[in-house]
């Protein structure tokens, strides 16, 4: 089978622990979709000499950005909470008033599937035209079962509505919708569980997720959520220690959770518990900066017991509306001190892990061939801005 080789490249392929991987005068031969050879241009194979060929005049090449953590799909604004937030409301103090989550949840479960998918599609083409090439879309914002399926119908059809890949999150524990106020267990019973096995049923989850805090679930209810989801074969995540440390992480870790999420009051033993486990860190720092959380996760800690950490936009109309994954990527510099390696890292090999993918997030020979040419220097550019795309185009193996 003929490909293409893509000559003329500074290839950050992300494949090796140091200095991004880097390749100056790198080539990537790319075949059916996949990364066929990458490596030196001359060093390339005698077997692709005949194959066309594209010169990237000097250009950056990196892995397509993975965002592993989005509530891209729902209804409404939540503008009027921003305002309240500025003269003084906590985030908590507006969930508790029925505001926050559950007023996403009553603009949600007003939307068609067609008006789901079209409010969305503006923010992942956002995404996209930041180089994204992967993304997580969570339910969350139905908290009934046809609400739930419908967001997921939703972000499936996204998938095919742009040339990016989709992975969904099941998120039916993610706040207490008023009419089961006080029963909060009779809505994991009654309402959860069902949807959770519906939308399994329905091909329509690829994994399961939930909210373990004060506002929202509690690690017992979770676990049982997490024990219906593993009997069913899908991955689970959480929503971890966000807020408050419930021993979210040790939770998620139990249950061999691809990745806990948040995570600014981990403890250190939830840190090693993940370690042990495998469960990838997600910073959200979009979140944190959005709510001006005062305790930032422990980035020293998780480096201590090797806890690879992924970054995420945690893009939803509330904690982090936001649609940048460039300038989470500066965040997560700015803000969680995390080198640009790490940054970059965070969205693209790490990403995958937290999705449970080893097929992308890297650039190696077999993985897809999803990959970002910036108009850049040096990878170190793409976390130490805010503000021009240096985006050229994503080069994507989707269709071949
Ligand atoms: O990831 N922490 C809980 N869930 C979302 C918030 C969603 C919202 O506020 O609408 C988060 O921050
Ligand atoms: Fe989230």
């Amino acid at each position: 089978m003929t490909g293409q080789i893509l000559a003329g490249a500074r290839v950050a392929t992300l494949d090796s622990v140091q200095s991004y991987g880097l390749i100056d005068r790198g080539a990537v031969v790319v075949s059916g979709g996949r990364v066929d050879w990458v490596g030196p241009e001359c060093e390339l194979p005698g077997r692709v000499s005949g194959w066309p060929r594209r010169n990237l005049g000097g250009r950056l090449v990196t892995p397509g950005l993975i965002d592993c953590h989005t509530h891209l799909v729902y209804g409404g604004s939540r503008a009027r909470e921003f305002e309240m937030r500025l003269t003084g409301a906590s985030y908590e103090e507006i969930s508790r008033s029925g505001g926050g989550i559950m007023s996403t949840v009553q603009a949600t479960r007003g939307l068609s599937l067609e008006d789901l998918v079209a409010s969305a599609l503006p923010r992942l083409d956002a995404l996209i035209a930041e180089g994204v090439t992967t993304l997580e879309i969570k339910s969350g914002y139905g908290m009934d079962l046809d609400t739930e399926l419908r967001m997921l119908k939703a972000a499936r059809q996204l998938g095919e509505r742009r040339p990016v890949r989709v992975v969904t999150s099941f998120l039916g524990a993610h706040a207490i919708p008023d009419e089961f106020r006080d029963r909060s267990d009779a809505y994991i019973d009654t309402i959860c569980l069902p949807a959770l096995e519906a939308a399994h049923e329905a091909g329509l989850a690829d994994a399961v997720d939930g909210f373990c805090e004060g506002i929202a679930f509690s690690p017992s209810q979770i676990d049982r959520v997490f024990a219906r989801a593993r009997q069913l074969g899908l991955p689970v995540k959480l929503h971890a220690d966000q807020l408050s440390d419930l021993g979210g992480a040790a939770l998620a870790s139990r249950h061999a959770a691809l990745s806990a999420d948040h995570l600014e009051y981990v403890s250190e033993s939830g840190v090693k518990a993940m370690a042990k486990a495998g469960t990838v860190a997600v910073l959200l720092p979009g979140a944190y900066y959005t709510l001006r959380e005062p305790v930032a996760p422990p980035v020293s800690a998780f480096r201590d017991h090797g806890v690879p950490m992924a970054v995420a936009t945690d893009a939803n109309p509330g904690s982090s509306p936001i649609h940048s994954i460039l300038t989470i990527l500066n965040m997560a510099c700015t803000l969680f001190r995390l080198t640009p390696e790490e940054a970059l890292a965070g969205v693209t090999c790490h990403a995958a892990a937290a999705l449970g993918f080893r097929d992308r997030g890297r650039i190696r020979a077999g993985c897809l061939a999803d990959l970002a040419v910036w108009d850049l220097d040096h990878p170190r550019e793409l976390a130490c801005r805010i503000g021009p795309n240096p985006l050229v185009e994503r080069i994507s193996g989707i269709g071949s």
